[in-house]
């Protein structure tokens, strides 16, 4: 490939390296199109359907290197075949294209509407034009009388107006902007955790003047980590009503795009967003996701993604003031190391399941406005050892859930028992000891930087050995 731009070159070694990767492959081969180097992108589809003869991306790919070639009945066989298939917005897009060029104006709206309503950002005033001149065109020579030619005036406007508007939906929509209405006091126990966010996040959002005539740089942000179900998510969104702030918690699917190109600009108007709505807290859940591993090869077209957020976070080219980013992640050791680099997140904070007395805590909270009789909260807690707050909401669920079918039979509404949470306790056993057995093995032999030192005293695992 001779005519490759250069910077295109580092993806083709990578492919050579693992020449099954799909979504590489994808991504070069248009990539090559953009640069017009259609052949060259052909090709490389071709050699890709060798390999994965049944992977609608690269068919795609190879359809629309094909069409660029001119060889457009070999796209349209190609897409008619992937249409058929679920989810194929851009199969449909494309085909709809190729048969407005055509002149076929009905077949083209249909596959165009189907496209539109699989991915909103495809429409496009151009195609829409042009289909619905063609409708237009076909309706004057069809009709000779006049009701029925305004009539499909009609249609064609309303269809206009409406694939315009589908169009704009398929703008920005920016992840659901909460007002939580709960505050640390909904969260049980985790007293230490939430002393180190007051101090780290909410106290210098509250007093910022008084911080920084301290000359403390405010910034930064908290990485929560620990097995699932302890209350990372549910703390982050507390965290937000504690500081009276709107809350923006985005998944890993909110950003990464399945076209690696627009994640970054995705990254960034979440940022913008957020910084528009602050005082705010970001959080980005299974952050481990989005920043894997810059060295994984497989990732490489993620790479930008990865240093687009590091960028946000330093606030290179926006202040992030008022925006307080939280993050959580069950998989903390596969974190790309600049994420915890000072100003980054550079506080990571252990969330282990709740001890005796917060699971005390947590299970009155649970039990909040339920129909409760005398309680022993202590019991239960001392009998529900290494559950999670998750465990211990499935224990207070499957208790109200016993105690209801006992008032259907009985037409008795009785409230709720200490027995009630014990049996029910007894039938829902710990969901974290798998997470603590992969992380005993950070604690063992990844542990030199002590970042894991919460979890090995968690553990009783003593610094450099075994308990
Ligand atoms: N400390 C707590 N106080 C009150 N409720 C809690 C607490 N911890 C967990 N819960 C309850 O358990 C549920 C699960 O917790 P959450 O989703 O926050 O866990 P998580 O750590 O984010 O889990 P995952 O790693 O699976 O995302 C919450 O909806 C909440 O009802
Ligand atoms: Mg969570």
């Amino acid at each position: 490939m001779d005519r490759l731009p250069p910077h295109l070159r580092p993806l083709l070694d990578a492919l050579d390296v693992s020449p099954d990767n799909v979504p590489l492959r994808k991504h070069l081969g248009e990539q090559l199109l953009t640069f017009g180097l259609n052949e060259e992108s052909a090709k490389l589809f071709a050699d890709g359907l060798r390999l994965a003869p049944a992977s609608d991306a690269l068919q795609l790919g190879f359809a629309k290197a094909n069409e660029r070639l001119g060889q457009v009945a070999k796209a349209k066989s190609i897409l008619e075949e992937l249409v058929r298939r679920p989810g194929q917005g851009e199969a449909h897009f494309l085909l709809a294209q190729i048969l407005a060029a055509e002149g076929a104006g009905e077949r083209a709206k249909q596959h165009y509407e189907k496209a539109i309503t699989i991915d909103p950002s495809l429409a496009n005033a151009e195609v829409v034009e042009s289909m619905a001149g063609i409708l237009k065109e076909l309706d004057e020579e069809d009709g000779d009388d006049n009701a029925s030619e305004e009539e499909s005036e009609d249609d064609v406007d309303a269809m206009g107006r409406r694939l315009v508007r589908a169009g704009q939906q398929g703008e920005f929509q920016p992840p659901k902007l909460e007002r939580p209405t709960i505050d640390f006091r909904s969260v049980g126990g985790m007293e230490g955790v939430k002393d180190e966010i007051r101090m780290k996040v909410i106290h210098p959002l509250v007093n910022s003047e008084l911080f920084k005539a301290y000359g403390k740089a405010i910034g930064g942000g908290i990485l929560l980590y620990g097995p699932p179900g302890c209350g990372k998510t549910h703390l982050a969104r507390a965290t937000a009503g504690e500081a009276k702030a709107t809350f923006l918690a985005l998944g890993i699917h909110d950003v990464l795009d399945m076209w690696l190109g627009q994640s970054e600009q995705r990254l960034h108007q979440v940022f913008a967003y957020a910084r528009k709505n602050a005082p705010c807290v970001l959080f980005f859940d299974e952050v481990d996701a989005l920043a894997a591993s810059r060295h994984d090869l497989r990732q490489s077209g993620g790479r930008n993604v990865v240093n687009q957020f590091l960028n946000e976070l330093d606030g290179v080219t926006h202040s992030n003031d008022g925006v307080l980013i939280l993050a959580a992640t069950n998989a903390p050791w596969h974190l790309d190391s600049a994420f915890r680099r000072p100003g980054r997140f550079d506080r990571i904070i252990f969330v282990p399941p709740p001890d005796e007395a917060a699971r005390a805590s947590v299970l009155s909270v649970l039990l909040e406005g339920k129909p409760v009789g005398a309680l022993d909260l202590k019991a239960v807690a001392k009998r529900t050892p290494e559950r999670s707050g998750a465990d211990l909401k499935a224990v207070v669920d499957r208790a109200i859930e016993g105690k209801l079918r006992e008032a259907m039979k009985t037409g008795r509404p009785l409230p709720l028992e200490t027995k009630d949470l014990l049996a029910a306790a007894n039938d829902t056993p710990p969901s974290t000891k798998e997470w603590f057995a992969t992380a005993r093995n950070y604690v063992l032999h990844a542990n030199e930087s002590g970042a894991y030192d919460d979890v090995a005293k968690y553990l009783g695992i003593s610094r450099g050995g075994a308990r």
